[in-house]
Parts: structure tokens; C-alpha cells; sequence
């Protein structure tokens, strides 16, 4: 079964959704960048204060940036049990310098799992999504609502729309990703890692995919 494991895919397409469903499956770790730097943004650190206009604008952070922040979780050894990088490769310094990370650690990785949706859906789920500003789940109005209207589950606080989901910003960060990020699905390719899911239909729908492609057995009772 893969362990090792970034999730690829264009802004909406379900990585964080399907990376904390998979991750709980399988007691592996499940690493957010877009998380990391959002929790930077809101404890205004030094990383926060450099990443957040790239954010609001939807482009990407600078790669010496995001290079760092995971090289220190590489090094901190919390994905020695297995992960998933959501969000991380986005270009192919960072793929490269990935490769090099792990390999320098003896690690490898199993599977780039890449989820692909229309832009059409990107816009309208996205248009939809309200998060925790503490604890970072996600909900959707209509697909994955919270029990109390406009309240997190976990922690009772107020959900808020993040900034980069407004429909400008989105339209430019599927631009981003169609120039910046989709050169990795080929290198992902040629390295004979890359598999796909159809991450339209509903989350569970999307979640059988995804144990299918991992090659998740269920235990027998
Ligand atoms: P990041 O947070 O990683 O944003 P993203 O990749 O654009 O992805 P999203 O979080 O928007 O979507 P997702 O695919 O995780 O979907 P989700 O599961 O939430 O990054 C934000 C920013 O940080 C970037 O723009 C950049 O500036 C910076 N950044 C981050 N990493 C970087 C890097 N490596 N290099 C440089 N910069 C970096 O689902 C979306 C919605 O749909 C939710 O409401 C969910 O409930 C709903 N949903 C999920 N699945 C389904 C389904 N099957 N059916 C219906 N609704 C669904």
C-alpha cells in the first residue's frame, strides 16, 4: 500500500478533503502548506507577513519560502510514519528539491495523486466553501454543511469565507496552476508515480477512488 504521497490538483479540487479522510484511514500525516502559511498569516509571523499578499492575490509564495518551511518538517522526522503533502510540490524546483530532501532522509515516495475537476466546479464549490479559522476544517454549503449554521463542529468557532475564494482570485489561481504547477503532473509521469482521480461526485464517491488508486485493502472482520 503507498504511504509516501502528494496530492496534486487545481485549487478546489478536494486535496484537503480527501488528504484528512485518507490520513485518518491510514494514521499517516497529513501536511497542508496552504494551512502552514494560513496559520503564519494569523500569528503575523515573519513568514506570514511574506506570504500573505502572494495569498490574497492567489499566487504562489516564493519557492525558498515553502522549500524551507517543509525541509524543517522533513527534519522535525513528523512524517516518518507515512504522509500526505497537500498542496506541496506546486513548481518544479519545489518536485526537485522534494526528491532530494527525501532521498537525502532514505525515504521515497509511493504515488503523486492527482484529482481532476472542471473549472466550472472549482468556481461553484468554492463559492460555497466557509473554514475554521482555528482548527482549519472545511464545509460546504450545499455539500458538506456544518450541525450548527455558520459554526465550526470541532471547536464552536465562527466560520469565515477565506479571501483567495472570490471569484477574480479563484479564475487566477486556476491560471496559476494551469502555468506554474501542471509542468509537475508530466515530471510526476515520467517518473511513473503520477495516478488519477475523478474528484467530481460526492466526497465519499471521490474517497473510494482514492483508496482504490492508494491500493487500500479493508482488514477482514
Ligand atoms: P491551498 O490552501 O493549498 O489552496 P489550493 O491548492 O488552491 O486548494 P484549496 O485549499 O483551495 O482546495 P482543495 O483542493 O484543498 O479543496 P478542499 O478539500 O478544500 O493554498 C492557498 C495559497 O497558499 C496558494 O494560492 C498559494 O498562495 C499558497 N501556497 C500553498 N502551498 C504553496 C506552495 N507549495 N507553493 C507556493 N505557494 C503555496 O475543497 C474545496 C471545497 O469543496 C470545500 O468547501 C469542500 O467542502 C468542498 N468539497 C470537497 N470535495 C467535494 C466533493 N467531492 N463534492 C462537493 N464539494 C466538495
Amino acid at each position: 500500500m503507498k504511504r509516501n504521497l502528494v496530492f496534486l490538483g487545481p485549487p478546489g479540487s478536494g486535496k484537503g478533503t480527501q488528504a484528512a479522510m485518507l490520513a485518518r484511514r491510514l494514521g499517516i500525516a497529513h501536511l497542508s502548506t496552504g494551512d502552514m502559511l494560513r496559520n503564519a498569516v494569523s500569528e503575523e509571523s515573519e513568514l506570514g507577513r511574506q506570504a500573505e499578499s502572494y495569498m490574497k492575490r492567489g499566487e504562489l509564495v516564493p519557492d525558498h519560502l515553502i522549500i524551507g518551511l517543509i525541509e524543517r518538517t522533513i527534519v522535525s522526522g513528523k512524517l516518518r510514519h507515512g504522509f500526505i503533502l497537500d498542496g506541496f510540490p506546486r513548481t518544479l524546483p519545489q518536485a526537485e528539491s522534494l526528491g532530494d530532501m527525501l532521498s537525502g532522509k532514505g525515504v521515497s515516495l509511493d504515488g503523486a495523486v492527482l484529482f481532476r475537476i472542471s473549472d466550472e466546479e472549482v468556481v461553484n464549490r468554492l463559492s460555497g466553501r466557509w473554514s475554521c479559522p482555528k482548527c482549519q476544517a472545511t464545509y460546504n454549503y450545499p455539500s458538506n454543511v456544518p450541525r450548527r449554521q455558520g459554526i465550526c463542529d470541532h471547536d464552536g468557532m465562527t466560520l469565515r469565507r477565506r479571501p483567495d475564494d472570490e471569484e477574480t482570485v479563484v479564475r487566477n489561481r486556476l491560471d496559476v496552476y494551469r502555468s506554474q504547477t501542471k509542468p509537475i503532473e508530466d515530471y510526476y509521469r515520467r517518473e511513473s508515480l503520477l495516478t488519477e482521480v475523478r474528484a467530481e461526485g460526492t466526497p465519499e464517491q471521490v474517497f473510494q477512488a482514492l483508496l482504490a488508486e492508494v491500493g487500500w485493502v479493508e482488514a477482514a472482520s
